[in-house]
C-alpha cells in the first residue's frame, strides 16, 4: 500500500534537503515516489503560493490566509496527491496541514478547532501516514534560511512568532506520537541525514516487511 509522508519544520530546518534523502531511500526499495510541496504542488496551488508568500498582499486577514492555504490544499489533494496514491505511488510532501496548525493556529492565533473543521472538510479521512518534524532553535533555522534570497512574507515575522510555531509543532508531535518522528535538526547535515535515514528505513521495514 502506498504511503503519504510529510516533512515539517520552521524555515531553514532542512526540509528540502531531507526530502531528497527520503526520496532516494524510498525509490531504492522499488517504490514510485511523487515529491511535492505546500502551499503549491499544482498550477493553481503555485499561483496561490505566490499570493501567500509574496508581498503584494501584506496585511491580508488571518482567515484569508487560512482559507487560501486550504484552497491550495483542496486542489493539491484533488489533482495530485489522491490520484498518485490511487495509482500506487508513494507521496512525499514538503509541509502539509501540520504547518497550518503551527503557523495559522499557534503562530497567528486562529482557534485550532476552526482549522480542524477545515481539515475534515477538505481532507475527509486523509492524513499523513508518517510526519518527520525537523526541530531546531528558531535562530539557527532563520540563519540558515537567511543565506538565501530575500525573506518571504512569513520569514519577515518576529522571532516570537517562530517560537510559537516551533512550540506548536512540538505540541502537535506530542499529541500524535504514532505518526510523528521528531528529528534533532540543529545538528550537522551529516548527523541529521543519519537520523532521517534511520527513521525512514524503520518505517519502510514496517510498511513492507520482507
Ligand atoms: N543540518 C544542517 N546543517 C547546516 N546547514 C544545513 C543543514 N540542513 C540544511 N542546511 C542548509 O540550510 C539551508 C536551508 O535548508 P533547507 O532549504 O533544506 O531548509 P527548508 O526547511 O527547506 O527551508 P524553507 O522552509 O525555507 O524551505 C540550506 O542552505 C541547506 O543547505
Ligand atoms: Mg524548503
Amino acid at each position: 500500500m502506498p504511503r503519504f509522508i510529510t516533512v515539517e519544520g520552521i524555515e531553514g530546518a532542512g526540509k528540502t534537503s531531507c526530502l531528497d534523502l527520503l526520496e532516494q531511500r524510498i525509490r531504492q526499495r522499488g517504490h514510485e515516489v511523487l515529491v511535492t510541496r505546500e502551499p503549491g504542488g499544482t498550477p493553481l496551488g503555485e499561483d496561490l503560493r505566490q499570493l501567500l508568500l509574496g508581498h503584494r498582499h501584506d496585511g491580508m486577514a488571518d482567515d484569508t490566509e487560512l482559507l487560501l492555504m486550504f484552497a491550495a490544499r483542496a486542489e493539491h489533494l484533488h489533482a495530485k496527491i489522491e490520484p498518485a496514491l490511487v495509482a500506487g505511488s508513494w507521496v512525499l510532501c514538503d509541509r502539509f496541514t501540520d504547518a497550518t496548525y503551527a503557523y495559522q493556529g499557534y503562530g497567528r492565533g486562529i482557534d485550532l478547532q476552526r482549522i480542524a473543521a477545515l481539515e475534515t472538510w477538505v481532507q475527509g479521512e486523509r492524513r499523513p501516514d508518517l510526519t518527520l518534524l525537523l526541530d531546531l532553535p528558531v535562530e539557527v533555522g532563520l540563519q540558515r534560511a537567511g543565506r538565501r534570497s530575500t525573506p518571504d512574507r512569513f520569514e519577515r515575522q518576529a522571532l516570537t512568532f517562530f517560537d510559537r510555531v516551533r512550540q506548536g509543532y512540538l505540541s502537535l508531535a506530542a499529541s500524535a506520537p504514532g505518526r510523528f518522528r521528531v528529528i534533532d535538526a540543529g545538528q550537522s547535515l551529516d548527523q541529521v541525514s543519519r537520523q532521517v535515514t534511520a527513521t525512514i528505513d524503520a518505517f519502510l521495514d514496517s510498511a513492507d516487511p520482507g
